[in-house]
């Protein structure tokens, strides 16, 4: 018996990196999981992954930065398996710039993939959540169990980052909008909490050569490492235990946190 058996997950930005391991991780626990994402292939290759280890899933592209797309991604989610009891709001990008040279478009390129994807799939989850739950304690006293939202922030927004205004605006305001949420759908048995990781092996850290749209500078890399106490990079899984762990009712008296997943990162908490 899984600890998520039963529950219904949406994962966000799952064709990869952390939102992968993490699409696994929850069916591992049981849960049936859509995984949204832009990039479709590597999407349906995840789902793919899942489907080989007995697990259930579906996938569904779509692009929430506009949200009626994230409106058609929760009712495709109620369609294929009924119901909606989780939310993991993974989906994020980078694309760094000194202040002095950014622009607009960079800002909002980054804010919209980061917290806008975040805030329309959340707000469209709310029927299916918020809802649900209230009605359950119109009728029972209390909700029949606990749901969970999760944010994916970054030790870049508690530390603060160079080259990175875009990202940590948005990444700030999500450990914020947790404090919020948690505030106003604890009432309904939602928790809500983040995730703020620390330096995880990613196409987005890989190290980047002149003219690569993701990664970072080797010695940024190196830098990094040596300010990480545990004395490894992360891994995707050393994030998905967490989500896992937070969507789970081991975590049913924890919510408005953001847990940094670091590895003891100094200077990172
Ligand atoms: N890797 C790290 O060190 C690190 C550190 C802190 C925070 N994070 C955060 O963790 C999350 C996952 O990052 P990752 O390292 O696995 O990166 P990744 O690039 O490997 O995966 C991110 C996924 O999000 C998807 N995505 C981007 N915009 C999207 C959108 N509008 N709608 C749906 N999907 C979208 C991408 O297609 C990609 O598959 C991100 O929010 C990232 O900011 C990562």
């Amino acid at each position: 018996m899984g600890r998520l058996d039963d529950r219904v997950a949406i994962v966000t930005g799952a064709a990869r990196g952390i939102g992968r391991a993490t699409a696994l991780r929850l069916s591992r626990d049981g849960a049936a999981v859509v995984v949204n994402d832009i990039d479709a292939d590597p999407a349906a290759e995840t789902v793919a992954l899942i489907q080989s280890e007995g697990g259930r899933a579906a996938v569904f592209v779509a692009n929430t930065v506009d949200l009626s797309e994230a409106h058609t991604l929760v009712a495709a989610t109620i369609e294929e398996f009924g119901k909606l009891d989780i939310v993991v709001n993974n989906a994020g990008t980078t694309r760094d710039k000194m202040f002095h040279g950014l622009t607009d478009e960079l800002f909002d390129f980054v804010v919209d993939a980061n917290l806008r994807t975040a805030y329309h799939t959340t707000l469209a989850a709310m029927p299916y959540m918020r809802e649900v739950a209230k009605a359950e304690i119109a009728a029972n006293g209390r909700p029949s169990y606990n749901r969970k939202i999760v944010f994916t922030s970054s030790v870049a927004a508690l530390m603060g980052n160079p080259g990175q205004f875009n990202y940590t605006a948005a990444k700030g305001a999500l450990v914020a909008v947790t404090k919020t949420l948690a505030r106003e759908l604890g009432p309904f048995g939602i928790n809500v909490n983040a995730v703020a990781p620390g330096f995880i092996e990613t196409r987005l850290t890989a190290a980047k050569s002149e003219g690569d749209t993701y990664g970072i500078p080797e010695q940024l890399r190196a830098d990094s490492l040596a300010l990480i106490s545990l004395g490894r990079l992360g891994e995707a899984e050393d994030i998905a235990n967490v989500h896992a762990f937070l969507v789970s009712s081991d975590a049913d008296f924890v919510s408005g946190v953001t847990i940094p997943v670091t590895g003891g990162q100094l200077g990172g908490m």
